[in-house]
């Protein structure tokens, strides 16, 4: 039992991808994966604190394993939130051995010979101290349709409400060579589809200085038998026209940009230090709507930041309806320690800031009803991704990061990661469904 470990992981993408790298490195130090914590010898939390909630869910979890505790399981919590509370972690919860953040994982295997001795209190807590990216030749792929490869670790941009740049470390870039390597062994190896990660991802920078974001792009996407590019986040500071030019001219880079906004109020966008204003962020959009192919945007917003008025909100709502978003991620504004706008107050009751979601909500449902209804009667390839046997459908996506559910004529339902021509039948708000049309 000593070498099986259990683990799991909330946040971003960035997380998931980081347990990918964690649970390979942990494969290759001798440790077996189980899929249940009573199995497990080494129990691991990959945590978030990018809202209260979020870090809220930690806690209660880490309450739920004191029950284990007394069977010489040993606990490491890891992410966000250990980078967050750091030592404070081992007083809350003494049966955790191990507290580590992501900028310090690269000395996992060291530190897993300290916890094998019986060291207690053993911390990763390097912060904006590293040069370093952690990659590894380890990583295990979990997810049988898409492999992530992290291009930029952490944030420099230190926006006024986010934990980001003091969770994850200041901003640094892997090189452009090894991006490249990792995506061909990830396409020898069979996947068809690669994501590239980053809080910022188009904020990379090549420490060897010889791809631009755009370029590094383009090259993934040429790289023999990868058919889908997908990469997140893009932050609007960044944003520039050569990535509109490299997804016009590259078929394999996915149609889809997400690029969030936070707010459409000038104001609001100042106080949460974002250095940009409304027609700054329309400007790049402007420059993708004049792209020969069809980008779909998407978007995050926060709604009830300090001091945020009517007029912001409205500002907002006029913003969905300028850009016509596919799909947009609103959150309610959640202080965060350490943050500057912790020092703001509050101002904005729990249940307004639930009154301005749901307006942005409501407003924006129906933009997507009428941008997905277009839609019908199109036929577009999609991505199996899951079955759903029970209504013998296909669960898939669109190039434009769509959910397309079909059904098909074939008695035996595609395999995940195949791809399939599908005719759509109908539409709503938030997904396809359509038919698979007959191989030629
Ligand atoms: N780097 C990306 C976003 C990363 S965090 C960017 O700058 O756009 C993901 C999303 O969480 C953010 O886009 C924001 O909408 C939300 N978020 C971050 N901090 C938050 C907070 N304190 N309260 C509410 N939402 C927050
Ligand atoms: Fe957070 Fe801003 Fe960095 Fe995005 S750019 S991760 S919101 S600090
Ligand atoms: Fe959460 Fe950290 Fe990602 S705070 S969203 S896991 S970068």
């Amino acid at each position: 039992m000593s070498k099986t470990f259990y683990i799991e992981t909330f946040g971003c993408q960035m997380n998931a991808h980081d347990s990918e790298k964690v649970i390979g490195t942990l494969e290759h130090e001798g440790y077996q994966r189980v899929e249940n914590e009573d199995d497990a010898g080494l129990i691991l939390y990959n945590t978030c604190s990018i809202r209260d909630k979020a870090e809220q869910k930690v806690f209660h979890r880490l309450n739920e394993y004191k029950r284990l505790s007394g069977e010489g399981k040993k606990f490491a919590v890891l992410g966000c939130v250990a980078q967050q509370e750091g030592e404070k972690i081992f007083d809350r919860a003494p049966y955790v051995s191990l507290v580590s953040g992501s900028a310090s994982y690269r000395n996992l295997p060291q530190m897993l010979v300290r916890l094998e001795s019986g060291e207690k209190r053993i911390t990763g807590l390097d912060d904006r101290q590293t040069e370093e990216t952690f990659d590894t030749e380890f990583t295990a792929r979990t997810n049988p349709h898409r492999a992530y490869i992290t291009i930029v670790e952490g944030c420099d941009k230190f926006c006024a409400y986010c934990v980001v740049p003091y969770t994850r470390g200041k901003e640094r870039s892997r090189g452009s060579d090894s991006v490249l390597a990792e995506a061909r062994r990830i396409a020898d190896s069979g996947f068809t589809e690669i994501q590239l990660l980053g809080q910022n991802v188009n904020s990379y920078r090549d420490p060897s200085g010889r791809m631009t974001f755009a370029e590094l792009l383009a090259a993934v996407g040429q790289v023999p038998g990868i058919r889908r590019v997908r990469f997140t986040t893009s932050h609007p500071r960044d944003f520039t026209r050569e990535i509109v030019q490299a997804i016009d001219s590259i078929p394999s880079l996915c149609d889809h940009v997400h690029l969030p906004v936070q707010s459409g109020s000038t104001a609001v966008l100042r106080a949460m230090a974002r250095e940009y204003t409304r027609e700054w962020y329309l400007e790049r959009i402007s420059w993708m709507k004049a792209a020969k192919r069809d980008i779909s945007i998407t978007t995050d917003i926060i709604v009830g930041f300090p001091g945020e008025t009517d007029q912001d909100l409205e500002d907002t709502a006029t913003l969905l309806d300028e850009v016509q978003y596919d799909g947009v991620f609103a959150f309610k504004y959640s202080p965060r320690p350490n943050t500057p706008s912790i020092g703001m107050a509050d101002s904005i009751p729990e249940e307004e800031k639930s009154r301005r979601l749901q307006i942005l909500l409501d407003r924006q449902r129906e933009i997507q009803r009428r941008n997905y209804a277009k839609h019908l009667g199109t036929t577009m390839e999609v991505m199996v991704e899951g079955h759903n046997s029970a209504r013998a459908q296909v669960i898939g996506r669109s190039s434009q990061n769509k959910t397309v559910n079909f059904t098909t004529a074939q008695p035996i339902l595609p395999a995940v990661a195949s791809y399939r021509s599908v005719r759509i039948t109908q539409t709503f708000p938030n997904s396809l469904a359509g038919e698979a049309v007959a191989a030629e």
